[in-house]
């Protein structure tokens, strides 16, 4: 099938469709009809919909107003007082679900520790505790630059426990990064970590952080937890004197429990950064109860959890998906998880797939581009484990494309589990178009439909609503778990999701389909936001950090499809006077953006180009530069300031 046949496909929807399987009539969701049902009652009346499911929070005090929408500003349960940490813990201490496995730990360099509910109870405790002594407190920013260990889990339900509102910090990032994301949310503390182990090498995040902090006097302590408790040598680090302390003293200075603090619903609990179209992340901030209780019931719906399930996200708690769908979903549903530390190829190609059979994973749930890797990688990966435990998969991050989920489904699935594709966004707090296991048929690459309390649509620029075709996707009413602001700057966040169609629709910045069937496809971002990997990165992000090498005058960064990462980045740059294009030199440069932003955001190439084209009024032609990169003839230049420029750039392009 060519490729314009397969998208005519596509876009009316006649692929071929794949039904819930057998045990759909024991799903909390049974059937397509229920789904629509209780769709539609969460759209007709929200506050009789979530102020129903509600009643399973665990409530210091009444809500007096399930909802109340000052377009764009939502607050739900007004007047309510609550605690996250409760929900995830304290609620199963009279329970069977307390002496249960919360966290099946597993080390890269292969550790196991298994930890109950009860045990992370008491560390929780004990970790707020030794915070408060510290002289934390409700409404305190915490950093957390920690890799996937226990203790992150701890850090971020303990700062949730005395009301401090947690940043975390995917350890990926940059001294740069950190410094950035510190400064702008006012963190007072840092939680880090003396290294991490990853595909074998150390990471020193110790002295990341320290130098990172080097200009900031607001950070008053550094708590460190010691990666390697057999050798605390391992990771070699310095402590500076009155700031910086280790965990294992925190934990054991306090008393050995600390109350909960009683949290408004509506106070934040945490800002987590994403990339947006300028060069300057956004700290996206969500509150407690809606987003507890959003997380709570989504979990439970998309990945149909049942007691005995054995769930594993493999996100990074550094992500969204980390924080609603290893912390504070999954532990709401008293669920037992897999956490790992390290990479899907170490040592080799099957180290998930051997963590599937030994644990008996039931429910697995990762990214695209992972999904790419394992397809290159080889059937024979798989093939060597047990997998017969797994009933239900799932996608998150990236458009996937029809021949990964297939692939996914059969080789991963045995065509036995469905497979749940869920579109979402740090913005939205929790998955927003998704299948449910046990009631939607599913299309490969089709994220389906809107999940509970989300009404979504098409609409054009116009902002005309499209019943099917291509246009932006768009969201009608809020929802509990939505974002509530971008911290310290409520401008920009009406400017950014409310301003396309005068306030009335929430944009999420993707472009997206629906075919004759009412399936929504996304088809990916529509703004200067890559995706790659599944990470969010926006190009003006790496444009400001080449422009900061001494050698560059001026950038232009694009992303081209990718093989493996869905979208791949390319760097075109304008070099100063006096300095020559090399071979080097653009090697030096990619290590620059790792060191600015993060090893995950280095571009697959730079491109020297002596000039870069523009139209008149001077906005750089990215669309060009995309046809440069990915080889398509030269498109319409006219409008170029100078249409030799493209011709240089091609040929040099070619050259490389
Ligand atoms: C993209 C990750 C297609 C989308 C949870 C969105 C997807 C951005 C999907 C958010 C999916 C996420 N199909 N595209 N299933 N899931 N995306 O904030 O472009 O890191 O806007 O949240 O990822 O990325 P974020």
């Amino acid at each position: 099938m060519t490729k314009s046949e397969e998208t005519n496909q596509r876009a009316s929807g006649r692929v071929e469709t794949y039904s819930p399987p057998p045990w759909a009539k024991d799903a909390h969701t049974p059937s397509f009809a229920e789904y629509q049902k209780r769709w539609q009652e969460s759209i007709n009346d929200p506050e009789k919909f979530w102020g129903k499911l509600a009643s399973e929070l665990v409530w210091d005090k009444d809500y007096d107003k399930v909802l109340e929408w000052n377009r764009p500003f939502a607050k739900w349960f007004t007047g309510g007082k609550l605690n996250a940490s409760v929900q995830c813990l304290d609620k199963f201490q009279d329970t069977e679900t307390f002496d249960k496995t919360a966290l099946i730990w597993i080390g890269e360099p292969g550790e196991r520790r298994e930890i109950t509910y009860r045990q992370l109870h008491e560390e929780v405790n004990q970790f707020a505790a030794g915070l408060k002594e510290l002289g934390y407190q409700k409404g305190d920013r915490v950093a957390i630059y920690l890799p996937m260990i226990p203790e992150l889990v701890v850090a971020t339900l303990a700062c949730a426990r005395i009301g401090a509102i947690h940043t975390v910090i995917f350890a990926g990032f940059s001294a740069d990064s950190i410094r950035d994301r510190v400064e702008d949310s006012g963190a007072t503390l840092v939680i880090t970590s003396d290294g991490a182990w990853r595909r074998g090498s150390k990471i020193l995040l110790k002295n990341i952080v320290d130098d990172a902090l080097g200009q900031i006097d607001s950070v008053k302590n550094v708590v460190v937890v010691q990666r390697n408790t057999e050798n605390l040598e391992e990771f070699t680090h310095s402590m500076t004197p009155d700031r910086d302390t280790y965990y294992t003293k925190v934990i054991s200075t306090g008393p050995a429990t600390c109350e909960p603090e009683s949290m408004d619903s509506e106070d934040p609990l945490f800002i987590l950064y994403t990339s947006g179209t300028t060069g300057k992340p956004k700290g996206i901030y969500h509150t407690h109860a809606g987003y507890l209780l959003g997380t709570m019931i989504s979990t439970r719906e998309v990945f149909d959890l049942k007691s005995n399930d054995v769930f594993w996200c493999t996100a990074d708690v550094g992500w969204i998906t980390g924080h609603s769908y290893i912390i504070y979903g999954p532990m709401q549903n008293g669920v037992t998880q897999v956490m790992y530390e390290g990479a899907p190829n170490f040592p080799n190609p099957d180290r998930f797939w051997e963590i599937v059979a030994a644990e008996k994973v039931s429910i697995f749930y990762t990214a695209p581009t992972a999904i790419r890797a394992f397809m290159k990688w080889g059937d024979n990966w798989p093939q060597k484990h047990d997998l017969s435990s797994l009933r239900l998969l799932g996608t998150v991050g990236e458009p996937i494309n029809p021949e990964a989920w297939r692939w996914y489904h059969k080789t991963i699935g045995a065509e036995r589990c469905p497979i749940v594709d869920t579109w979402w966004q740090t913005e939205t707090g929790t998955i927003s178009l998704t299948p449910l296991p046990g009631a939607t048929t599913t299309k490969p690459g089709s994220a389906t439909f809107p999940f509970y309390g989300i009404d979504a649509v098409i609409l054009d620029e116009a902002g005309e609503e499209l019943q099917t075709g291509q246009g932006l996707l768009a969201i009608r009413k809020p929802w509990p778990a939505m974002m509530r602001g971008i911290w310290g700057d409520e401008q920009r966040y009406r400017d950014t999701y409310w301003s396309k169609w005068g306030g009335k629709y929430y944009f999420p910045g993707d472009g997206a389909f629906r075919d004759d069937d009412g399936y929504f496809w996304i088809v990916g971002r529509v703004d200067d936001v890559v995706n790659t990997s599944g990470h969010r990165i926006g190009t003006a992000e790496l444009e400001s950090a080449f422009v900061e090498h001494e050698t560059v005058t001026e950038a232009a960064v694009i992303g081209i499809p990718h093989e493996i990462k869905g979208e791949g980045l390319v760097g075109f740059v304008t070099l100063r006077d006096g300095n020559e294009p090399s071979e080097e030199l653009a090697v030096e440069l990619r290590a620059w953006i790792g060191e600015k932003i993060g090893s995950f955001a280095k571009p697959e190439r730079v491109i020297f180009a002596a000039d870069l084209p523009k139209t008149r009024s001077g906005k750089i032609m990215r669309r060009l530069l995309r046809d440069v990169a990915t080889g398509k003839a030269l498109g319409d230049v006219t409008t170029l300031a100078d249409p030799g420029v493209m011709n240089e750039l091609r040929e040099q392009y070619q050259d490389d």
